[in-house]
């Protein structure tokens, strides 16, 4: 089976671009990570990723056309089909979106659509919402609003701290993205 290739986009920790890596390495996986993008040098999961020896670009402009044009013409040489936000933290330009039409993907750590944005965990907590969780979905040029893929959800739990919560989503996270994948795929 012909593999797509796929771009991971991330800012930081980078423990989704792990679950999607180790992934993409089984034989059902529908996509191989030939690109990971990351707008910040120093990055966990940006160094993750040269470990792994997956190309990875670092690009900074501070005019953001400059800096998807060339990002674009990259995705473009490197024939990617899909990419996967994972803690990217830039909002995209409509003109980067329109160009990638139904092809972003992005996951967020919640039951989206509620709590889009930051601090979701905090915001569950604080209005005592009996359940969270996290949302693969299609990237669309509203923030955390495109098209639901996948959900999974959780119960909270009695007195549940912050970080507790957030590592409890997390652990789905890895798995929920690439069952979304694969969802979308089969
Ligand atoms: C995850 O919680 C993801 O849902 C959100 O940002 C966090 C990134 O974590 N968009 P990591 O960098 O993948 O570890």
């Amino acid at each position: 089976m012909k593999k797509i290739y796929t771009a991971v986009f991330i800012s930081g920790r980078g423990s989704n671009l792990k679950s999607l890596y180790n992934f993409s390495k089984k034989k059902i996986s529908p996509i191989k990570i030939d690109l990971v993008f990351s707008n910040n040098k120093s990055a966990a999961g940006f160094k993750y990723a040269k470990e792994k020896n997956l190309y990875s670009i670092y690009l900074s402009d501070k005019n953001i056309k400059i800096l998807e044009n060339k990002l674009l013409k990259i995705l473009k040489k490197r024939k990617i089909k899909l990419i996967c936000l994972a803690g990217f933290m830039k909002v995209l330009s409509y003109n980067f979106i329109k160009k990638y039409k139904g092809k972003i993907i992005n996951i967020h750590p919640s039951l989206l659509p509620k709590y889009k944005g930051l601090n979701t965990h905090k915001r569950v907590l604080q209005n005592k919402e009996a359940y969270s969780g996290c949302t693969v979905h299609f990237v669309n040029h509203k923030l955390d609003s495109g098209k639901i893929i996948l959900q999974k959800k959780i119960k909270v739990l009695r007195n549940e701290s912050i970080k507790k919560l957030s590592k409890r989503v997390l652990i789905e996270e890895h798995k929920l993205y690439p069952k979304a994948i694969t969802k979308l795929f089969s």
